[in-house]
């Protein structure tokens, strides 16, 4: 989307769009409006501001003709901003080929603006991925969106609007990642994303392939793979800022299954959503390309380790012991575990090789966080409660809830084997979020910083947007907010 900004009201494109919230002075707002434009008075009293409300008015001027106004609800958040914007413009997107305007009055903050820019950009995303007929481009693709702001110089204002754009973007991506089937998005080609995101955006990105994996040890890894057609790739993607020196050294792991059909363990209902199985993938993914792009002077790696969990003769049963990067040896008790034994050296190798200061994984990983939270929030575990604070906080403020789920240290007991040093699951059928969550924190040495995020009810889920469940990226404006707070904290940290 390609974006100028206006500062004259006489400037502006024909068809003009204005937000609206919805409080007591909507009417006075409207009033002004009818005034400013010209236009008859009866809608003043008809449009309240409503949530996703929207009504389209003439005028007799020329610039703006066509008035669309589109409402926020009552003290909207940043979401419900976001969603109005981009569920307007998805609405209209076959009745517009020309610019079109933005009015900012209820855009008044930085993150107000953000929202509506960031909606405007999703809204232009087009899932047909391998529809043979060719699909009308976007009007905000192909013309410009001009934006109304009273000050020239508001550089706060023009950065949220450069940050609203590039979150989509990269969002769009994270769409289409998990949006392809396992087909199409072998590991491999999950490699191959992150390599040429990494030249575009300046962050170096290795990927390890089977005989790589194996040299270094990565064999919980690969014992998932070992039924799999598809080769393997453990991806490691490392963004340096120029302070590199002084820059906080940020982890952060996703669950890069590309399809899970559970293994011999095999799945039933469902199996078809589990090309989904790489939404943290897309998550951290999205996120170091996303901090690359915005420079963020923090020093973040991210792993992936990628890989289907297939069914074969070369299979792993249920009851193998397996090894793993750690040196932990692991009993596998139930082969559609799998995303936890990708993850275990995924974190071991991180801590090994990088020692971040913190650490995040972010996973599709138990049906048990959907049964717990539904679709409405992804389930947190953390190690250090201010960690968890703030990723809460920041999930709220961008619309990617978290919901805290405990790590107590009885769950341990449940993961006690007889034979191996852990097993890939708990003994009883309950808080499966959690024995996960402590399964995965066996493996990070204590780590004093570390949290898991577990997405599985809101990586791909029913949209607006998509007749079935479809991508989220849910985790890529999350985790780049988490490290925008973290420069602001440590150099606070500095100053003090
Ligand atoms: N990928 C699934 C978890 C999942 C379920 C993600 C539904 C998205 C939607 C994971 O690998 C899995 O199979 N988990 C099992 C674990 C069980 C066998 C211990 C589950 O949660 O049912
Ligand atoms: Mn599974
Ligand atoms: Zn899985």
């Amino acid at each position: 989307m390609k974006v100028s900004i206006v500062t004259d009201r006489k400037a502006l494109p024909q068809e003009l769009i204005i937000p609206v919230e919805q409080h007591d002075k909507t009417g006075h707002f409207l009033t002004s409006l009818a005034t400013q434009f010209e236009l008859p008075n009866g809608f003043i009293t008809d449009f309240k501001g409503k949530y996703k409300e929207t009504l389209v008015l003439y005028s007799n001027q020329k610039n703006p003709s066509k008035i669309y106004l589109v409402g926020l609800g009552k003290k909207p958040s940043f979401i419900k901003t976001r969603e109005a914007l981009r569920s307007f413009a998805f609405q209209k997107k076959d009745k517009f080929d020309q610019s079109i305007g933005l009015e900012t009055t209820y855009l008044s903050t930085p993150l107000a603006l953000e929202a509506a820019i960031n909606g405007l950009e999703l809204s232009t995303y087009n899932i047909h991925l391998f529809h043979s007929k060719t699909v009308k481009p976007h009007f905000l693709t192909t013309n410009n969106l001009e934006i109304l702001l009273n000050e020239e110089n508001n550089s706060l204002k023009k950065e949220a609007i450069q940050k609203g754009i590039a979150t989509g973007e990269t969002q769009k991506q994270a769409f289409d990642l998990v949006n392809l089937d396992a087909a199409h998005l072998k590991p491999t080609a999950l490699a191959n994303w992150a390599v040429q995101s990494g030249k575009k955006y300046g962050y170096e990105v290795k990927v390890f392939d089977k005989t790589a994996s194996a040299q270094l040890g990565l064999k919980a890894f690969l014992a998932v793979n070992r039924a799999s057609e598809f080769a393997p790739a453990f991806i490691v993607a490392e963004y340096r800022p120029k302070n590199l020196s002084t820059a906080p050294k940020v982890g952060f792991v996703g669950k890069g299954v590309t399809f899970d059909t559970g293994g011999l363990n095999i799945k039933t209902a469902g199996m078809h959503f589990m090309k989904s199985d790489m939404g943290g993938a897309a998550a951290v993914l999205g996120a170091i390309e996303l901090t690359a792009k915005l420079q963020l002077p923090i020093h973040l790696t991210v792993i992936v380790p990628a890989t289907d969990n297939c069914v074969d003769a070369l299979a792993i049963r249920p009851s193998d012991v397996i090894d793993s990067f750690s040196g932990k040896t692991i009993e596998i008790i139930d082969t559609d575990a799998e995303g936890r034994l990708t993850l275990a050296d995924g974190v071991a190798y991180m801590i090994k090789n990088y020692q971040p200061d913190v650490l995040i994984d972010v996973a599709t990983l138990t049906g048990s966080s959907i049964r717990a939270l539904g679709y409405h929030a992804g389930a947190l575990f953390s190690s250090s409660s201010e960690l968890a604070n703030e990723l809460k906080a920041v999930g709220e403020r961008t619309g990617e809830r978290l919901w805290e789920l405990p790590l107590y240290e009885e769950f341990i007991n449940e993961l006690k084997s007889d034979v191996a040093d852990i097993r890939n699951l708990g003994t009883r059928p309950m808080a499966g979020a959690s024995t996960a969550a402590k399964f995965v924190q066996f493996f990070t040495d204590n780590h004093p910083k570390w949290a898991h995020l577990d997405i599985a009810g809101v990586a791909f889920s029913d949209s607006e947007y998509t007749k079935q469940k479809a991508g989220t990226a849910f985790g890529v404006n999350l985790l780049v907010e988490y490290l925008k707070g973290l420069i602001k904290n440590s150099s606070q940290e500095e100053s003090a």
